[in-house]
């Protein structure tokens, strides 16, 4: 029994790859981008409706930045060249292990998601089985795998006196799942995040590789909390029956009402989930056209397209609350 938990954990779509890993010290070490507002779409998931819907509304910013894995519906030769076209023509992008894997000739990796044990080794499967057919379509432009593997796999900014990291997993790894909201909440992590904002020099690390959305405060010293925000997906509904993508704005300027869904102010820099209300009609007719019923996209990830996520947003809201001391 023991050898098959093993087994199953380094199966395709269960492991990081090592040439995954940064560190810490990378990001240190990385060059700074200048900027007063940023919006971090991670995971839009090749949704042509969500990329229209962002690209309208936040025409106005310094820096629309695709934080990784917005390839992955988009198996159709047209949306998939489009979709990279415009995003890697017209904006600042992290490869995600998506675009990583998609840029690999051949690998062991699967989808590079290094899913954790609580995920299903169905749920792994059918992740294998879209990034072999997404595979099939990115083979035939050849151009564009080669601009994933130049892409970084993560950006820092300076947003005000604030140093953020843009990262597709966490502060060590592309595919690393210590920002969801289960690690950050765990008491007995302390450590490893202390250690993440000291030894990288950040204050603000924004993710999404978990596809669910967190928000979370610590308080490294008394006078600087720090934050790690992670938008989930950009192109698909996150929270039971609110059929938009979420994405992460940080900016010197407050957020516009109309967008927010939750936020805090550290530092005089305001960090906040923003809705991403793109036409879910038209991703849906999108989708449908490429996956049929019984595809592994369809089996694996309708529900969460129709907006049956299965998560609240009062999970993430009350917790923000309960950590910023506020109450009803
Ligand atoms: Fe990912």
């Amino acid at each position: 029994m023991k050898s098959q938990v093993t087994e199953s954990r380094l199966a395709p779509g269960r492991f990081c790859p090592p040439e995954y890993f940064y560190g810490t010290k990378a990001i240190k070490g990385a060059s700074e981008i200048t900027a007063s507002t940023i919006v971090v779409c991670g995971g839009l998931y090749g949704n042509m409706a969500a990329l229209e819907t962002i690209e309208n509304q936040h025409s106005g910013v310094d820096h629309i930045i695709f934080g990784g894995d917005f390839n992955w519906f988009n198996i159709d030769h047209g949306d998939f060249k489009e979709i990279n076209d415009r995003i890697i023509r017209s904006h600042l992008a992290i490869r995600g292990n998506v675009e990583t894997e998609l840029s690999r000739r051949s690998t062991q990796s699967g989808c590079g998601c290094a899913y954790p044990p609580t995920t299903s080794d169905a749920e792994v499967e059918y992740s294998n089985q879209i990034i072999n057919a997404l595979h099939v379509t990115a083979d035939s432009f050849p151009e564009i795998q080669d601009s994933f593997s130049k892409l970084p796999m993560f950006l820092k900014f300076r947003i005000g006196d604030t140093q953020v990291a843009v990262v597709h997993g966490d502060a060590e790894n592309l595919a690393g799942w210590n920002f969801s909201s289960q690690e950050m909440r765990n008491p007995s992590n302390a450590s490893r995040y202390q250690g993440y904002f000291t030894d990288s020099g950040v204050d603000i690390f924004a993710s999404s590789h978990t596809c669910e959305p967190a928000i979370q405060l610590f308080n490294i010293d008394t006078e600087n909390p720090r934050v790690v925000i992670n938008n989930g997906s950009a192109g698909m509904p996150n929270f039971e029956n609110a059929l938009h993508g979420i994405a992460t704005r940080i900016s010197v300027n407050a957020c516009p009402e109309s967008l927010k869904l939750y936020g805090v102010k550290l530092g005089g820099i305001h960090v906040d989930a923003i809705k991403v209300n793109y036409d879910s009609t038209k991703f849906l007719r999108q989708f449908s056209r490429c996956w049929s019923a019984q595809s592994p996209a369809h089996k694996s990830y309708y529900g969460r397209i129709a907006g049956r996520t299965g998560t609240k947003i009062s999970t993430v809201t009350e917790s923000l609350a309960n950590a910023l001391g506020v109450s009803d």
